[in-house]
Order: C-alpha cells, then structure tokens, then sequence
C-alpha cells in the first residue's frame, strides 16, 4: 500500500546537470510560485560548491528558461529553501553529510536525475546510511536498456526498497495533454462509445521531431528511437488511449495501462521498419559504421474485445519535416448514401486527433457539405489548450509534486516497464536493417505499407 505521507525533504541528486537546469530549477520556481512547494530542497552533486553558488546557478537557470517575467519574491523564496552537499556519489563520506542535512526529515524524496549506470550505487548508498525509511526514491528515464538490464536494475532496487516507494518517470505521463486523453475520453458521453472496434479503423501515434541527435551523438548511438521514446512515452501514450475506463483500487489507471500493455503481442520483424538520416553516422560520437536507428515505424496488434484487429501503427524519428506528436484515431467510412437517384461518396477521414506537443489540442474531423454542390469535404474543429484553457503547468512540475505527496498514478510501477520491455524485446535481439532517408523527409517509404490500405499515414503540419 503506497504511503501518501507527503514528504519532508527534497533531495536532488545531479542538481547541477542539464536536465536540473532546463527542467527541475524552473519547475520548482513554478512550484514555489503556485505555493506548493513547502520543504527544504537539498542539492546534491559532485562538484565543490557553496550554497551562495547553488542559490545563484538556481536564479541563472529560472532566468534563462523565464525571461524577463521572473518574480524575484517567489526566486529569492526558493534558494533561501536550499543547501548543497558535493561529493563523489560512490562514496559513503558523502551520505554522512547528507544526513547530516536530514536529523529532523522522516520523509525524504530522493530524486536521481544522474546518469543510470549510478542509480544503483546510490540506492544502495542511501540504504546503507540509514536513509531509506520512510523514504521515496524517483528515478529519471531510462529504466533499463533492454529486458534483462532493466529487470537487473529492478531487483537492485529491490533489495533497498520496496515497490512502493520508487517513482520511476517518464516526463510524457506529465505531460497535460497526455493526462487529457483520458480526460476526453471519459468525461464526453458521444466519444466514449465510439472507442472501439466496432467504429475505428486504425490507430496512429506520430513523434515527429524536425531536429537531429547533434551534441548527443555518444548518448544516443547506444540507445535509438526504438528504446529513446517508443519503449517508455508512446507505449505510455497508447496505454491511455487504449485502456478500459479506470474504477476502484490501489492505482487504477496504472492497472488499467498494464491491461493494455499485457494483451498487445511482442513486436515480430515484419511490423518493423527501422530508418537512419543520411548525415547520422558522421555525428561526434556515433559510429562511422552505425546500424542505430533515429526512425522507427511500428505495427501493433493489442488482442483485448475493444481492440482485436485494429491495426495500431506508431512512428517516430528525428530529422522530419516538423516537431509534433499526435495520436490520430481513424474512424470507419460510412457507406455511400444515395438520396433518389444521386449517390454520394463520402471522402476524406474524420478522424479525431489528439495534439501532445506544441501547441497541444485536440481535433474533431467532420465531413461538411462544399458549398453549392452535394459533395462532402473533410474539415477540422480544433481547440488549443494553451489558448482555450490558459498556461498548463510544465511535465516536471507536475511529476515533482506527485513525488512528494506520494500519488504514484502518473509513474510506471515495475510489471508496466517490464511488459513494455517484452514488447519491443525481439526487435532489439534481432532488429531489421536500417534504411536511409534523407533529412526533412517522412522517413523510409517502406513504412507506407503499415497504412497503405488504410488512408496512409496522417502528417502532421
Ligand atoms: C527524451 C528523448 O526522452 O524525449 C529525446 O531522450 C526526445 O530524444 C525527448 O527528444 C522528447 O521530449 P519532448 O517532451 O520534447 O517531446
């Protein structure tokens, strides 16, 4: 049972990396601001830094992300809540002064923003400093590199901890308009009936993103898009997409999205096709011979009674004509009507899209009469959040206050990770050959035969 005792100290490991500076600094601002961040923030890195230079890289990261729209009250009220401790993460000398910042905390949040190979080490080195009662440990992605490398890291994460107490994250259930898929498709009486076999025709999830690997050609030559954001974010997005309706118990969508992971079959090499940009391999740091994938299209099958035989197809890729991540929902033609003796066709798709990057939104497709002949064309009628609703609150923001009030529904608990990683398992122990495509492009033709006979692929613009 998961404590939702909130917790009494915030611990940040790699408080001086990149992603603290682009993500969590500004957050907590945004926490600090919104009034809910109430506790003491403890900044832990290797380096040698004084509080005075914690406190200024802090107001130097939430000035870079904020501009000039910075409420210096709410700045200054932030680093007067945070110390630093450095160190070297291995050593036990660290953890000794750690506590010695946490006598009066009986509900600490360890959050691990710090390369994965350390995040055993430290759990261990928490736990033998006594640090991990009463404890919550978030850990960054990524979980694992493979089946086997992530079911060894979870049982060294076992030994320390219960289930219960670690948050693994994955920004993309943070993210507002990925909560809103479930939102949209509970609280609307005429979409949810409509969700199902019966009426869809095809699912499509793509991750367009317009820039390429550049500095993080090291990183991501070891990893590829299969593993980088279908493994953990698009199979997390399609689980809200497809779940049943979330009812009582401990983590009810967790579960729910568990359900959606267990009945969709292990990926086969047919329903793969894997592309790399022409340029990739002469990256600082990927090979000059590499075989890892920056596209990857991917064919579905989930055998539950909403969805047996729909096809569901994801892609995702850098170097594509634009940045944006849509689901697109595709629903069954209706037959040609004929009034008397005139027949029409019905053209074009009404399918509804579920807008997840920027600017995010949600798309209705209709069919409309052309004005002044009896013909129907397709149309949209869109809604953009960050317009219609106003500011959504940033993925991190969200995440560190469900850490530290301990509500576990927006991170993936371990049998989640696990059965996504038996999903695309076969594909990374034999993986088809990669095809190049050229920058700016929609990726390898060969992937048109995922959609062919389904109104193709959905492009966003
Ligand atoms: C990260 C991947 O997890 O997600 C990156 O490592 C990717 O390669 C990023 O660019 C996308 O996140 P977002 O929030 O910008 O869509």
């Amino acid at each position: 049972m998961a404590d939702h005792t909130p917790s009494d100290r915030l611990v940040i490991f790699g408080i001086t990396g990149d992603l603290a500076h682009k993500m969590t600094l500004p957050s907590l601002y945004h926490l600090e601001r919104r009034g809910l961040l109430t506790i003491p923030v403890v900044g832990v890195a290797a380096q040698d830094l004084s509080d005075e230079q914690l406190w200024a890289m802090t107001r130097e990261a939430v000035h870079n992300v904020e501009g000039a729209s910075v409420d210096e009250q709410v700045l200054t009220r932030l680093v007067e809540r945070m110390t630093y401790v450095g160190g070297d993460f291995t050593d036990a000398g660290l953890y000794t002064r750690l506590a010695a910042h946490l006598t009066d905390a009986h509900h600490p949040l360890f959050y691990l923003e710090i390369p994965p190979v350390l995040f055993g080490p430290v759990v261990e080195q928490l736990g033998a400093a006594g640090l991990v009662e009463g404890a919550r440990v978030a850990v960054e992605k990524p979980f694992g590199t493979s089946l086997e490398t992530a079911i060894e890291l979870n049982t060294r994460l076992h030994q320390v901890l219960d289930e219960d107490q670690i948050l693994r994250i994955d920004h993309y259930l943070g993210k507002e308009p990925v909560q809103d898929i479930a939102f949209l498709r509970f609280a609307n009486s005429w979409l949810e009936p409509l969700w199902r076999r019966q009426y869809v025709e095809m699912i499509q999830i793509t991750m367009a993103e317009s820039f390429g690997v550049e500095d993080r050609g090291s990183f991501y030559d070891h990893v590829g898009t299969l593993r980088d954001v279908v493994q953990n974010h698009l199979l997390q997005v399609l689980a809200l997409v497809l779940m049943e309706p979330p009812g009582a118990g401990e983590d009810p969508i967790g579960d729910r999205r568990l359900d959606v992971f267990r009945a969709i079959r292990p990926l086969e090499p047919e329903d793969v096709v894997r592309g790399q940009y022409d340029g990739y391999r002469s990256i600082d740091g990927v090979a000059p011979d590499s075989d890892t994938e920056t596209y990857v299209a991917v064919r579905l099958h989930c055998d539950t009674w909403r969805w047996a035989g729909v096809p569901i197809v994801i892609r995702a890729g850098k170097k594509l004509p634009v940045k944006a991540t849509e689901v697109a929902v595709r629903f069954r033609k209706p037959p040609a009507f004929t009034w008397g003796d005139r027949t029409q066709r019905v053209t074009g798709h009404d399918d509804v899209l579920l807008r997840i990057g920027e600017p995010s939104g949600v798309s209705f497709g209709v069919r409309v009469k052309k004005p002044g002949v009896d013909e129907v064309e397709p149309e949209f009628l869109s809604l953009d959040f960050a317009s219609t609703l106003g500011d959504l609150p940033s993925p991190y923001e969200r995440l560190l206050h469900d850490a530290m009030v301990g509500d576990h529904t927006l991170f993936p608990r371990w049998p989640s990770v696990e059965a996504t990683w038996r999903i695309v398992q076969p594909v990374l122990d034999a993986p088809p050959p990669v095809i190049s495509y050229e920058p700016g492009t929609w990726g390898p033709h060969e992937a048109d035969r995922f959609t062919r006979f389904l109104g193709g692929w959905r492009n966003p613009v």
